[in-house]
């Protein structure tokens, strides 16, 4: 339920950034949603429509909410209202809102709640009481709350937990108390949470000294712990409990010493939890005894635990299938002791904190390994991966991508044909092999080298890739500045997007992207193009192409008669030419508005008059008089000219090729 809120909330957010103010509040979606958002109000304004679903009232001035304050607005759904100077909620102020389902009183200071503060919708299923200084949960009318799936009590000064025997629990998912002052918890406390089955609690942010043993007994979904001192306490108290998720990491700036030694996760083996995280604890003496209750979990998340070694002799981890090992300080990716963990399909070792050395099969007993991330662990191998990565038959998905320099001798990875995605993305690769080090991976789809110095004059590059669907080559350099013709793509014969931007391009050579039938995304922008090429595609129809950031001046009509149908182009950020001379791009242009991104970044450079104005708005009459024959004439015998010598130009540097 919170991540449903949350992506309603964004959504909200998405909306919201692309709204029209066409009333002096803006509505969102005809009739049905409003932002008054930051209006100063101190009332909801009588102009909303009673189709009203979703108003975002947040950060207006209500210090009251009466029985008429929203009795008008009988169809709404959701109400937001962060940060409205609240203090005083009377009897049925939501008395009309038959079908309101969210309330957020986020960031008001309450003093009063009437005891019918809530009745009136129907079902209620979400109510945020961030910081609104609540220190008892007694404060909280439940009257008509049972239909509730989320609560949210984060940041208050509740001390005591003391669920009342009315606490709704029925519908309960989802129950936030993070960063309040709870020191202890009884099992009469909590006791109704035994009713609830697969919910989400979080204690975060709370100093626990005290939990009776066993007090939280239930079938949990997800249980946060984060930042508690006292690991042993908190599993004592859900001893008997199971759990999806346990979070027991901690946070930067905790005071308290988060060690870990052997002996704090034994109450693991009373309780049955499946993914554990411990960020940021800082483990003592870690060995194989440290993993005796850990033998259950499907994952385990080490993030930043400090450790450089895992202990050789963890027996029993045969149920893990995913482990993270990011941000510690591994030398040697043998440290990991990868054999204690056969049944792995997801490892991430990203952001190690020192140089790691791949070595050599230190994974290879990892033949379900799918999902590999070692990115940005400092990584230079002198003769990658073959040796260092043997054995790892499943692979599908490899990440390299922000490590210091790979050298590839001959292909990158024999062991794993079923590699489907490569990143390699600013690591600096140095090929030295004949053929195409790639040429193995038949079924790669994604390739990502961007920014990775890769020599673009190997004709035999992206041999075998014939699946491949998306390429990333910006921020590399092509010899002369220039796409050469056809070879370097010739076998991605099912490539759709191919991304080229900021290679320094100043040109695209004839038919480049001939072979590339499928293509239909490519991203040209910030090069040094100065034409705008269409020959280069074999087939244009519904291409996306990006052109941005170039040095386009003109664009000729016959270029630009071939885009039919779905295309669209980005011109924006070119310096055009809004002159006579490039009237046949300026009338397709405003003909073609459909098929143009960008168009509030399209404008005219040229002549100075016109410089800045956005090219659909301008009009040019472009009749012919006398001195436009001459200038039609001079035109035809300067082409002429520039024809001759750039013939000589290209004769010569074609001679060199
Ligand atoms: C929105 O409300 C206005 C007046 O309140 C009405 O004229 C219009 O038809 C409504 N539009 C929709 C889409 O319901
Ligand atoms: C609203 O509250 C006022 C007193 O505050 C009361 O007189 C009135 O009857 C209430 N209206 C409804 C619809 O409950
Ligand atoms: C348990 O809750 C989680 C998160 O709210 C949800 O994704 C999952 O489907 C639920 N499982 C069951 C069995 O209801
Ligand atoms: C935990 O469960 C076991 C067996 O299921 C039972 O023997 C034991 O009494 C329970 N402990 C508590 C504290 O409920
Ligand atoms: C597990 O629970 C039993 C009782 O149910 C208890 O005797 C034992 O000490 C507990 N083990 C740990 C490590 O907490
Ligand atoms: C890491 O592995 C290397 C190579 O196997 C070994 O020499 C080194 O001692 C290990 N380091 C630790 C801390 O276990
Ligand atoms: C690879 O890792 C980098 C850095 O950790 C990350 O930004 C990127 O999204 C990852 N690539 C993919 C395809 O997931
Ligand atoms: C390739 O990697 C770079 C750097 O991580 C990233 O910015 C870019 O989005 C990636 N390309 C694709 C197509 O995901
Ligand atoms: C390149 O490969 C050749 C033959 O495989 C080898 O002799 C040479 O040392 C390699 N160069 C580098 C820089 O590794
Ligand atoms: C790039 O590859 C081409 C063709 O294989 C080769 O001639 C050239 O020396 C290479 N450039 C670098 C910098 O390695
Ligand atoms: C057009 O391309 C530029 C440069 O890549 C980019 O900033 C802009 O967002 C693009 N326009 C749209 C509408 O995507």
């Amino acid at each position: 339920p919170a991540s449903r809120l949350h992506s309603f909330l964004l959504f909200i957010f998405a909306v919201h950034t692309s709204c029209s103010f066409t009333m002096y509040f803006p509505q969102i979606t005809a009739n049905k949603s409003y932002s008054c958002e930051g209006l100063g109000l101190r009332e909801v304004p009588e102009k909303l429509p009673v189709t009203t679903e979703i108003l975002d009232f947040s950060f207006n001035m209500l210090p009251s909410l009466q029985n008429s304050t929203f009795c008008e607005l009988k169809s709404l759904l959701y109400l937001d209202l962060t940060r409205c100077q609240i203090n005083w909620v009377y009897d049925g102020a939501f008395h009309s809102n038959r079908q309101l389902k969210t309330i957020v009183l986020t960031g008001n200071l309450l003093l009063f709640l009437s005891d019918t503060a809530f009745a009136g919708p129907r079902s209620l299923k979400q109510l945020d009481l961030t910081q609104t200084g609540i220190t008892s949960i007694s404060f909280i009318p439940m009257t008509n709350l049972h239909s509730l799936d989320t609560l949210i009590l984060g940041s208050n000064h509740i001390s005591s937990l003391q669920l009342p025997p009315n606490f709704p629990t029925q519908n309960l998912k989802y129950l936030d108390f993070q960063m309040n002052n709870i020191r202890a918890v009884t099992a009469e406390d909590v006791h109704v949470l035994q009713k609830t089955s697969n919910i989400t609690l979080i204690f975060k942010g709370n100093n626990f000294i005290y939990i009776e043993p066993g007090a939280l007994q239930s079938h949990f979904y997800s249980l946060d712990f984060g930042g508690c001192t006292d690991i042993p306490g908190v599993l004592t108290g859900i001893r008997n409990s199971t759990a999806q998720i346990l979070w027991l990491g901690t946070f930067h700036g905790v005071e308290k010493e988060p060690y870990i030694s052997p002996n704090v996760l034994q109450g693991l083996c009373n309780t049955s939890v499946k993914d554990l995280y411990l960020q940021l604890r800082h483990f003592r003496n870690l060995n194989a005894d440290t993993f005796q209750c850990l033998t259950r979990l499907r994952k385990l998340d080490l993030t930043q635990t400090h450790i450089s070694a895992l202990p050789p002799g963890i027996s029993g981890m045969s149920s893990l299938v995913e482990l993270v090992l990011n941000a510690n300080s591994f030398e040697h990716l043998c440290n990991i002791s990868s054999a204690a963990f056969p049944s792995l399909t997801h490892l991430h070792i990203k952001g190690n904190l020192q140089v790691l050395q791949l070595g050599s099969g230190c994974l290879q007993k990892l033949a379900k390994l799918q999902h590999l991330d070692l990115s940005k662990s400092h990584i230079e191998s002198f003769d990658c991966c073959n040796e260092a990565l043997s054995g790892l038959s499943s692979l599908q998905y490899l990440n390299l991508s922000y490590n210091t320099k790979l050298h590839l001798q001959d292909v990158l990875i024999k062991d794993s044909p079923n590699l489907e995605l490569l990143d390699l993305a600013s690591t600096p690769l140095h090929i030295n092999a004949s053929q195409g080090p790639f040429r193995n991976l038949h079924l790669l789809q994604v390739l990502n080298l961007s920014s990775s110095h890769i020599n673009t004059s190997m004709q035999h590059l992206f041999q075998g890739l014939e699946n491949l669907m998306l390429l990333d080559l910006s921020q590399n350099n092509f010899e002369s500045g220039i796409m050469p013709k056809d070879k370097l793509f010739q076998q991605l014969s099912n490539l759709e997007v191919l991304i080229l931007s900021s290679c320094e391009l100043t040109a695209v050579g004839g038919k480049a992207f001939h072979s590339l039938r499928k293509l239909r995304h490519v991203d040209l922008s910030h090069n040094k193009l100065i034409a705008f090429s269409t020959d280069a595609f074999s087939n244009l129809k519904s291409i996306y192409l990006n052109c941005a950031h170039n040095r386009i001046r003109i664009v000729p009509r016959e270029k630009l008669a071939s885009l039919a149908g779905h295309c669209r182009i980005n011109l924006s950020y070119n310096p055009l030419d809004c002159t006579c001379s490039n009237i046949g791009l300026i009338t397709w242009y405003k003909q073609n508005l459909d098929k143009i991104e960008d168009s509030e970044g399209t404008r005219c450079s040229e002549p100075k008059s016109l410089a800045g104005a956005q090219l659909a708005t301008i009009s040019l009459s472009c009749g012919i008089n006398t001195a436009g024959i001459i200038a039609v004439v001079l035109a035809i015998l300067s082409c002429g000219a520039i024809f001759i010598s750039g013939a000589r130009y290209f004769k010569r540097n074609y001679q060199q090729i």
